[in-house]
């Protein structure tokens, strides 16, 4: 008889398990791609910190600029431009990205790895703090944003989602990164900063009218972590 997939192998999964899996399926799923892959070079060799979406991760959030027909987007985190190259895949001719980033070797980083993939024209970076950007950007009477991916400091998540609302229109998805962070946003007495920021933010969603919304724990090459997916009803 065959055992119940449950217990097969449940006392050996590990964060091992867990990046050969994510290796298995993206040498499947994940495309690869001469400018992804020069990016991340580009990021680990300035020394930019290893905290992209992982390929598998990036291929999801170019799934769902297809599934929304994102035509335009605004990321909030830009780092090396990894992620905002994965969304740019999935653009329409005449589509845009923003993208914000506080950091200027980061934005010098993601600048020459949009250029080397030939989408200066696609995407535009705002070199900032993002809480000094939204506001200058809200003032500019923008066309509302189909898809927003938010992924910079953890402790403004709650305001970030905030401008997204103010940004969007019925229908704009909202994903925001590292809703899991391991487990520690259960300690609801957490110091930390982050862990803070991520729980304001599910208590923010628990009463917002305006969204339907959930979150999804991950593992994988990245460890165990999730992300939130909203959409504005
Ligand atoms: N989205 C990227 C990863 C972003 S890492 C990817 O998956 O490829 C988080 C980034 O947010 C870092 O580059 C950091 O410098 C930036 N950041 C941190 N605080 C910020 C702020 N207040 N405003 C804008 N960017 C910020
Ligand atoms: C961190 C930030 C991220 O956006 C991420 O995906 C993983 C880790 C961090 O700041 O540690
Ligand atoms: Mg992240």
């Amino acid at each position: 008889m065959r055992r119940p997939f449950l217990l097969l192998k449940s006392v050996d999964m590990n964060e091992r398990t867990w990046t050969e899996v994510d290796a298995y399926v993206a040498e499947r799923l994940a495309p690869r791609d001469a400018d992804l892959e020069a990016a991340q070079l580009a990021a680990a060799d300035a020394g930019l910190p290893a905290i992209s979406v992982s390929p598998l991760q990036g291929k999801m959030l170019s799934l769902l600029a297809t599934m929304t027909g994102a035509r335009r987007i605004l990321e909030i985190g830009t780092l090396g431009g990894y992620s905002t190259l994965w969304l740019a895949w999935a653009l329409p001719i005449g589509g845009h990205i923003l993208t914000l980033e506080a950091d200027p070797k980061h934005a010098e980083v993601a600048r020459a790895n949009f250029r080397r993939a030939g989408l200066e024209a696609a995407i535009e970076l705002r070199l900032g703090r993002a809480l000094d950007t939204l506001p200058k950007l809200a003032a500019e009477n923008p066309q509302p944003f189909d898809l927003f991916f938010i992924d910079a400091n953890k402790d403004d998540i709650p305001d970030y989602f905030q401008w997204a609302l103010k940004l969007g229109r019925k229908g704009s998805v909202i994903v925001v990164d590292n809703v899991v962070r391991g487990g520690n946003i259960l300690d609801a007495g957490s110091a930390d900063a982050n862990v803070r920021g991520v729980r304001r933010f599910y208590d923010m969603l628990a009463k917002e009218p305006r969204v339907s919304a959930t979150a999804i724990q991950t593992v994988g090459l990245k460890g165990y972590d999730g992300f939130a997916l909203a959409v504005i009803v």
